[in-house]
């Protein structure tokens, strides 16, 4: 229900029941009623300050075109921004907020599970298990690499990155990481710095993305790139699907040239590339790397208090632009 005497907000994806809560009490809400939301806003007649959305609701440029002239604040429910016309958004004055931060800790969970599902051959264990064709143990049976004594290599060691590798320490890696520049020691904690991901990738047994998708970073992971990794190499993605090229990566994989991938994240998806489905050495989750109750109670939090902080006129911390 709209209200003239608080922020207006329209939210515009389906979020879990507490953080819809949160938002209804906090503001004068009003629901997207269909699963059209952009266009829904671009009718809706009405006075809204502002949109609550996640990544099922791209910002394109055409889509912030069709916004009412009325709203000033786009709160995205992710970290990533690579959905929003930033440019355009800056242009018409839009201030938008994204949620760094409290979903780090959960994604780097993701990461781990991801990295250990593809070096103990999770898909294959899973698989026989499910398919009830296990017939006992036997000493040849699913072995896979151990992590401990390997090295990992991070592109992009920001907040996910650095708790990906305090994890990685503890299960007895070594850590690498690609970055624009080094870290300060104290955010390094003893990670090896290389300057190219050329570099880094190979000098490491185990590769995660943890970068944004930018014009920089998309189809970083290659046929050229995967030539120079040392053989046997895992990649694990939780950062965006269109860092990989598939075809690349799929070729690897098939000639054991990667030994597995972890991947939480696909270029075009839900339109997995379908080759991805034929690979036992592909350990594969549906873009789950915030999906944890603590990180999505959290994510809603952070866009609350960045809204009401925007509206007192303080600097939020989470504005993106
Ligand atoms: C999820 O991918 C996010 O950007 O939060």
């Amino acid at each position: 229900m709209i209200r003239q005497d608080a922020f207006r907000l329209f939210v515009a994806s389906r979020f879990i029941e507490p953080v819809e809560q949160a938002f209804t009490s906090t503001f004068s809400t009003r629901f997207a009623e269909t699963r059209e939301p952009l266009a829904e806003l671009a009718g809706i007649g009405a006075e809204i300050d502002g949109v609550v959305f996640s990544l099922d609701v791209p910002m394109r440029e055409a889509a912030i075109a069709a916004l009412p002239a009325s709203i000033r604040v786009l709160a995205t429910y992710s970290v990533g921004t690579d959905h929003i016309d930033l440019d355009v958004a800056r242009a018409r004055g839009i201030a938008v907020f994204n949620t760094p931060g409290v979903l780090a800790d959960s994604v780097a969970e993701n990461a781990i599970f991801l990295m250990l599902g593809a070096a103990r051959r999770g898909t294959e264990a899973i698989d026989l298990l499910r398919q009830r064709a296990w017939h006992g143990w036997n000493p040849a049976q699913l072995v896979g690499v151990q992590l401990a004594g390997r090295t990992l290599g991070i592109l992009g060691m920001g907040d996910i990155g650095r708790r990906i590798a305090e994890r990685a320490r503890a299960l007895g890696m070594k850590i690498l990481y690609c970055n624009r520049r080094p870290l300060a020691p104290e955010l390094a904690l003893g990670a090896g710095f290389r300057p190219t991901v050329e570099a880094l990738v190979r000098d490491v047994d185990v590769l995660v993305l943890a970068c944004p998708a930018t014009e920089q970073t998309r189809g970083i992971v290659n046929a050229e790139l995967l030539g120079q990794a040392r053989s046997g190499l895992i990649l694990v993605n939780i950062a965006r699907g269109d860092l990989v090229v598939d075809r690349a990566l799929i070729d690897a994989l098939q000639t054991d040239r990667v030994y597995a991938a972890g991947l939480d994240v696909f270029a075009g998806e839900p339109a997995i590339h379908p080759e991805y489905f034929d690979l036992k050495n592909v350990f594969m989750v549906p873009h789950i790397g915030s999906a944890t109750l603590e990180a999505r109670l959290g994510m809603g939090q952070i866009l609350i208090d960045a809204i009401l902080a925007w509206q007192r006129g303080e600097v939020v911390p989470n504005q993106v632009c």
